[in-house]
Order: C-alpha cells, then sequence, then structure tokens
C-alpha cells in the first residue's frame, strides 16, 4: 500500500519531523480551531489504557473540524480473534488515519501492511514516537534547537527511552542512557547511531553535563506481574533534586506521564514551579494536531 505510516521516528524524514514541531508550535499559538480536517475520520484501537494520548488525538481531531472513533479491544471483532490483516483492510476502506497502541510491534507492521490509510504508533512495547515529538516541541519552546545538546535517559531501556535513540539521530543530539543491567534497550538500536548514543550505568555519570533528563516508570504496561522485582533493579535510579544538580543548572526535567512519584522521580521534583512536564503532556495534543494534519493532508 503507498500510504506513509508512523510507526517510530525514523518512519518520517529529519525535515519532515521539524516541520510537524514548527506546525505544533504555530497550531498552539494560534489557539483557535480551524477545518484542516474537515471530514476525516480517525480510528483510535487502543489494546493499553491511555489518557494523554487517547484525549489528545479525540481534541485535535475536534479542533481541525474532524472526527475521532474509539475502539477497544473489547468493543472491536479485533477482540475477538478477527486477523489484523482483515480488520486494516475493512477499517481503512472507512476511516482517514488510524491510531493504534498495542503490545507487539509486528501487529502495527502488519496492521501498516494492509492498511490504504496513514497508521500512527499511539505506543508500542518498542516504541512511543507521538511522546517524542512532544517532548520535541516542549525542548524547542524552553531553550530553542535541541541539536548538539545532551540528552540524559535514567532508568528503563523501554519504548521511551527506544524513542529517545531514534530521536538522537532524528534530531542530532547526544544520548546518554543509565539502565541497570538486564533492563537495556535493544542492541541493535543502540548500534545504529554509536558516535550519539551511549549506555552507561551510573545515572550520576549519565547526567552529568547535560540538558535535559528524562525518565519513565520502572514497570511498563504488560509488565505488572514484574513490578517487585524491577524495584529492587530500578532502586539506583530515582531522578530527584540532587541528581538534576548534576546537569547543567538549566537543565530540564522531562517525564511522558504517568508517574510514580516516590519510584523513577522523587515525590518534589514534578511540583517544582519550573516544571515542564504539564506542557510536555499539554503538547501531546498540539504536536498530534501537527502530525494529523501531515499524515491526512500531505
Ligand atoms: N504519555 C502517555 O502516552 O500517556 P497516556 O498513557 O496517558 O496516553
Ligand atoms: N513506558 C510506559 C509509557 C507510558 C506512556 C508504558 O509503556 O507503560
Amino acid at each position: 500500500m503507498s500510504s506513509r505510516h508512523f510507526l517510530n521516528l525514523l518512519d518520517l524524514s529529519k525535515d519532515e519531523l521539524q516541520t510537524i514541531i514548527a506546525r505544533a508550535i504555530e497550531l498552539k499559538s494560534l489557539g483557535l480551531p480551524s477545518q484542516t480536517l474537515s471530514q476525516k475520520t480517525l480510528g483510535l484501537i487502543f489494546d493499553k489504557s491511555s489518557t494523554r494520548t487517547r484525549v489528545a488525538f479525540e481534541v485535535a481531531m475536534t479542533q481541525l473540524g474532524g472526527n475521532s472513533l474509539f475502539l477497544s479491544n473489547q468493543d472491536s471483532q479485533l477482540g475477538r480473534g478477527e486477523p489484523v490483516a482483515d480488520s486494516a483492510r475493512v477499517l481503512s476502506r472507512m476511516v482517514d488515519c488510524l491510531a493504534i497502541r498495542t503490545f507487539d510491534q509486528a501487529m502495527l507492521e502488519e496492521f501498516a501492511l494492509h492498511s490504504n490509510v496513514p497508521v500512527i504508533n499511539a505506543l508500542s512495547d518498542d516504541f512511543h514516537p507521538c511522546q517524542l515529538l512532544a517532548d520535541m516541541q516542549t525542548y524547542v519552546e524552553h531553550k530553542g534547537g535541541i541539536s548538539g545538546k545532551t540528552v540524559s535517559w535514567i532508568g528503563d531501556g523501554n519504548n521511551m527511552c527506544q524513542s529517545y535513540i531514534n530521536a538522537a539521530i532524528q534530531f542530532d543530539f547526544e544520548l546518554k542512557i543509565a539502565s541497570p543491567f538486564g533492563y537495556e534497550p535493544r542492541k541493535d538500536l543502540l548500534e545504529l547511531s554509536p558516535n550519539r548514543v551511549s549506555l552507561l550505568r551510573s545515572p550520576s555519570e549519565a547526567v552529568a553535563g547535560s540538558d535535559l533528563v528524562v525518565t519513565d516508570v520502572w514497570s511498563s504496561m504488560g509488565q505488572e506481574e514484574e513490578q517487585a522485582r524491577r524495584k529492587l533493579a530500578f532502586a539506583d535510579y530515582q531522578v530527584t533534586e540532587e541528581l538534576m544538580s548534576k546537569a547543567h543548572s538549566d537543565a530540564l526535567f522531562m517525564h511522558c506521564l504517568p508517574a510514580h512519584r516516590g519510584e523513577e522521580v522523587s515525590t518534589k521534583l514534578l511540583d517544582r514551579e519550573d516544571c515542564v512536564v504539564w506542557d510536555e503532556a499539554e503538547n501531546r495534543m498540539h504536536s498530534q494536531k501537527a502530525l494529523l494534519e501531515f499524515m491526512l493532508n500531505s
């Protein structure tokens, strides 16, 4: 099928990503609803819970003059075993775009293969590219371009970390990852850009000289049974005020949310007045508007 898809950050060019970020900032400043997606329908297929991603997509479609249609596993035949390829063939004859949150990246790829409309990854076990659009927008708004800066990832080598590896390539920054043994990101992704991305063990070493410090939950969706083991493994990987003091004095802290205060982030860091995570969360909507316009109109 000839549609473009957004299954990970590498699916778009550097220039295209910059265009989307710039448009997100513009849409945010314009503030007003528009009709750029008039008569368009976005299908949302979510196999996992969501607050930000779902609401951002639904409100984005409404404010751009279109509609969205939410399909959870319980509501659709996909949840009763209808093949992914058949679901893709059928749904893509009715809607203009599909955003899918699921476990297996291979499911997204199979869906995209059989879809004749754009498919967007709304989070998989491997990647969360939509979140990176919001994070990059937030950095640009607060500090200007991220090119040439240093970013530290503290904690699990999960879907967010792996999207940061892709972002280091696409947005041209150095990424220092601190993960405990056994919880590193995929080796093949680390090897994509050995000059830009390094794997360390010590959070202090990873944040030294950093412009942006990022973390995420110790147990992602689907890993609930591993929680006790993970709490032990990640005990030294909490982002605290003290850890932040080792980064540049004006370094930003980001977290995709939801956060577990007292685990991956200290109880106070999110409540500081200069905390940008609420802007980061709001920017999910602006950046997803820009993404939808790009996927549907270009
Ligand atoms: N950050 C993020 O994707 O949040 P939700 O799980 O609430 O969508
Ligand atoms: N890594 C987290 C991100 C949630 C937005 C998860 O997959 O649950």
